[in-house]
């Protein structure tokens, strides 16, 4: 871990979905220290409240956003620019722009505001310190920044090029609502076979609970399938069904071309 990349206090800029949960992973593993939180947020947010109760500061006067290090971008695409501008006159030199927005090109970001900027992707997962988050900078100093505030929450994987980005968005940090699409549709496949609706649920959901904890041991995705689809076994037969029409392959292709292309339209 980076750690002495970030030194003084960090801006969070938004305290929604994805703020919260940053929020929430920094209070959980102590990766950002109350007082050095300072959360700006124009509507009242359980987890900045609770940020707030610990010590961290919350729509603090303006005059104190100069002390931070790194500020993290967690607005909308669209509003980024209504909601950043008008800081920038408060902000350090050197403060270090941490955007986790999707779409928004990094030199749009820099450009606008003089600064350096990271681009971080990270999944709500955060919040349980056990995300996954996709970083690229051009600056190593920017990017170690980014390490040392996401490193306690996820795995931060390093991309080559900017673009690269959008795909690393659709397979991380859209990927879990794809993945749980999957399993509602295993459950509705499981209520057509006679389960009912509570047990569907609760079965498919237990099913990915248990795939999320053979994915935290860290080994291959093809080893994890190996050790369920034993030869000749119902698992086995089961993938060979969807592998046969290709549907699954086509559906994962679908689904990130379309988040690709959407990115796409958000930085236009
Ligand atoms: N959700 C995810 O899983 C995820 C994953 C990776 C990246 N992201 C990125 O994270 C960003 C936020 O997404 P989200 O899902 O968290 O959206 P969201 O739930 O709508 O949160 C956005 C927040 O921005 C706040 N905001 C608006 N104007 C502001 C201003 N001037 N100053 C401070 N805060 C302001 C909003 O406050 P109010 O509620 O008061 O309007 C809202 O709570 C997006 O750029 C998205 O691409 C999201």
């Amino acid at each position: 871990m980076c750690e002495s990349a970030q030194t003084g206090p960090v801006i969070l800029l938004g305290c929604g979905r994805l703020g919260s949960a940053v929020l929430e992973g920094w209070l959980n593993t102590g990766a950002v220290v109350p007082k050095n939180i300072i959360v700006l947020t124009p509507s009242t947010k359980p987890m900045a409240e609770d940020a707030a109760a610990r010590g961290a500061r919350l729509n603090p006067p303006v005059g104190d956003l100069a002390e931070a290090s790194a500020l993290v971008i967690a607005v909308k695409p669209a509003k980024w620019r209504d909601a950043l501008l008008p800081l920038l006159p408060h902000l350090a030199a050197d403060v270090a722009l941490v955007s986790a927005m999707a779409g928004v090109k990094a030199d749009d970001i820099a450009m606008a505001t003089n600064r350096a900027v990271v681009r971080v992707m990270p999944t709500t997962a955060v919040a349980q310190a056990s995300g996954v988050a996709a970083v690229w900078a051009e600056r190593e100093h920017t990017r170690a920044v980014a390490h040392s505030l996401f490193e306690p929450l996820a795995d931060v994987v390093d991309l080559a090029d900017e673009d690269q980005m959008d795909a690393a968005t659709a397979v991380a940090g859209s990927a879990p609502a794809f993945i749980y699409a999957f399993a509602r549709a295993l459950a509705r496949a499981g209520e057509a076979r006679g389960l009912s609706p509570d047990a569907a649920a609760r079965l498919a959901t237990g099913a990915l609970r248990s795939a999320g904890a053979g994915a935290g041991t860290g080994a291959p995705l093809s080893d994890l399938i190996a050790r369920i689809a034993s030869p000749g076994g119902t698992t086995q037969a089961g993938l060979e069904a969807m592998g046969a029409t290709g549907d699954l392959d086509r559906a994962a292709e679908a689904a990130v071309k379309f988040a690709v292309y959407r990115a796409g339209e958000l930085s236009a």
